[in-house]
């Protein structure tokens, strides 16, 4: 038996094709998930050019749908279950999911809008808490606009934070000052004052203008470097009071943060953004969008697979 998934290939522009590669066979802690939608990272793209992926193998990141086996040693979500999840090669039509990866998916969220809550949602919670979040702190968030951005800034800011978004242009600040921001600036231009956290996924000369805005005691977290640009820090620019510039990568379980995430998002506390939504079949296309910096938010992919679509009947809720 084999399933249907988008796997690395070096050979094609994209990096990326639709193939067949065989039916996954799940450990004992692991749930058989029947994908609906599958959400692409800005990760996604660097893994499927990095060699991080290998050829051959399946990408992605963030998948959602329906368990279609209940894990063999009775932990985890029931068949029928809907579900999120933060695990590798999501891009396919059938996955096996560690149960401590996972979320259930509430009533009242759909898997279109669950499913972009895993990389973005998770790295924007985690990265914010390791900063040192709390009422009244100035807050600088980079790139802004995106997946990880855009939720930043609103956890931020129902954290009481005051929350400055950074963005490439006044178009792609938009709704961010709905989302919660004080501010939305074009690049930092203008930025008064210091700054107490930093989430940072831009990286290169902003990276340094903002490690030179951070308040002593203050913290960057680096969680991404969309510029593709070196940052060079000028003479004694790190030398001074104690602040701290500290790398960030998800890791262990990210069950319990994704039921958080959720939850958010079904009050409706966390918008969830869609910027791009579509088939699978269409991934060269949501792949240069987001390299070329035109979705706001999320980018959903619609996973085709006919036997889910009869449990799923609304995919774009
Ligand atoms: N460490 C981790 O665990 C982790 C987890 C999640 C994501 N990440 C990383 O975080 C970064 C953001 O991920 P994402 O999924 O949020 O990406 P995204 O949705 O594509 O958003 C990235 C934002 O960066 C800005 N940007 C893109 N290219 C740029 C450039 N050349 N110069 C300046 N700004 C640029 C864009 O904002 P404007 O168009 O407004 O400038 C864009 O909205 C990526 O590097 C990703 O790999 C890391």
């Amino acid at each position: 038996m084999s399933v249907r998934a988008l796997v690395v290939d070096p050979s094609v522009p994209a990096a990326v094709r639709l193939a067949e590669v065989p039916d996954p066979a799940p450990g004992p802690g692991q749930i058989l998930v029947d994908v609906s939608h599958a959400s692409l990272n800005y990760g996604d793209l660097n893994d499927a050019r990095s060699g991080r992926v290998p050829a051959g193998a399946v990408l992605g990141s963030d998948a959602a749908g329906v368990v279609v086996r209940a894990a063999a040693d009775g932990t985890g979500p029931a068949e029928g279950t809907r579900v999120v999840a933060l695990t590798s090669g999501a891009f396919a039509e059938r996955v096996a999911i560690d149960v401590g990866s996972l979320a259930e998916i509430p009533k009242g969220l759909g898997p279109a809008r669950a499913v972009a809550l895993p990389v973005a949602g998770v790295a924007a919670l985690r990265s914010l808490r390791a900063a040192g979040l709390g009422p009244g702190k100035r807050v600088l968030i980079t790139g802004a606009s995106g997946g990880v951005g855009r939720f930043a800034v609103q956890l931020a800011a129902r954290a009481g934070a005051h929350v400055i978004a950074s963005v490439g242009s006044a178009a792609r600040g938009e709704g961010l000052a709905k989302a919660g921001a004080d501010e939305v600036l074009i690049g930092l231009e203008g930025l008064q004052g210091p700054v107490d956290v930093v989430i940072d996924s831009v990286g290169g000369p902003q990276l340094v203008e903002a490690w030179n805005l951070l308040a002593p005691g203050g913290s960057v977290q680096s969680v991404g470097w969309t510029s593709g640009e070196p940052a060079v820090f000028p003479p004694y620019a790190t030398v001074g009071p104690a602040k701290s510039l500290t790398s960030f990568v998800i890791e262990g379980d990210t069950g319990a943060d994704l039921a958080v995430l959720t939850e958010l998002a079904t009050e409706g506390a966390v918008t969830v953004e869609i910027g791009w939504q579509g088939s699978w079949e269409r991934f060269d296309e949501a792949a240069e969008a987001l390299r070329g910096r035109l979705i706001s938010g999320k980018a959903v992919l619609e996973v085709a697979c006919s036997e889910l679509h009869a449990t799923v009947p609304s995919p774009r809720d």
